[in-house]
């Protein structure tokens, strides 16, 4: 395996920081809650709720889009629920990674049938050569190119999650 840094702990942090205040703003008094994406979405949820100056809910959702395959199907199989009742609620979902878009369009229609006051998208990295569902992402940190990445929450068979920067991986 060989791994190469695409993005900085430096960087990362200035993205996070920019996304909390855009989002401090944005939600300013109202009633918000973060729904993370398990697993992958654990650290950048972490840092973002600390990046945002109000109070804020916490929830999280676990999902498992990919079956056996090693791409999106759009059958996106919920493994852990939301355990809070977000019916008036604001709801923004923090996700790692959007890529062929399948998951993040599956969770939106979900929660929209949950009588959420509003739901919106975040995620971290895009890959927008990727995508198959023409999907507005509210809050996109940063564009990459279509490239397996690990770091920063996200895995390569379960490792490489808590590393503090992202990586591409590439198979020697
Ligand atoms: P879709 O295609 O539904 O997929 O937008 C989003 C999910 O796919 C995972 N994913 C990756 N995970 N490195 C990873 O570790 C990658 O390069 C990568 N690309 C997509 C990711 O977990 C996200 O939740
Ligand atoms: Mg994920």
């Amino acid at each position: 395996m060989k791994m190469e840094v695409l993005i900085t702990k430096e960087k990362l942090e200035e993205i996070v920081t920019d996304l909390g205040r855009r989002i401090t703003e944005d939600y300013r008094d109202k009633e918000l809650v973060l729904v993370g994406v398990l697993k992958g979405g654990f650290i950048f949820l972490a840092d973002l709720a600390r990046k945002i100056d109000m109070d804020v809910k916490i929830d999280f959702i676990s999902v498992s889009s990919y079956g056996n395959s090693t791409e999106s199907s759009g059958v996106v199989r919920i493994i852990k629920d939301i355990e809070s009742d977000v019916s008036g609620k604001h709801v923004l979902i923090v996700e790692d990674l959007i890529d062929t878009g399948l998951t993040l369009q599956y969770l939106k229609d979900l929660f929209n049938t949950k009588g959420c006051a509003s739901v919106k998208l975040a995620a971290i990295m895009d890959k927008p050569d990727r995508r198959k569902v023409d999907l507005k992402v509210d809050y996109v940190g940063i564009e990459i190119p279509d490239e397996f990445v690990v770091g920063y929450g996200l895995d390569y068979a379960e490792k490489y999650r808590n590393l503090p920067e992202v990586y591409i991986i590439r198979e020697t």
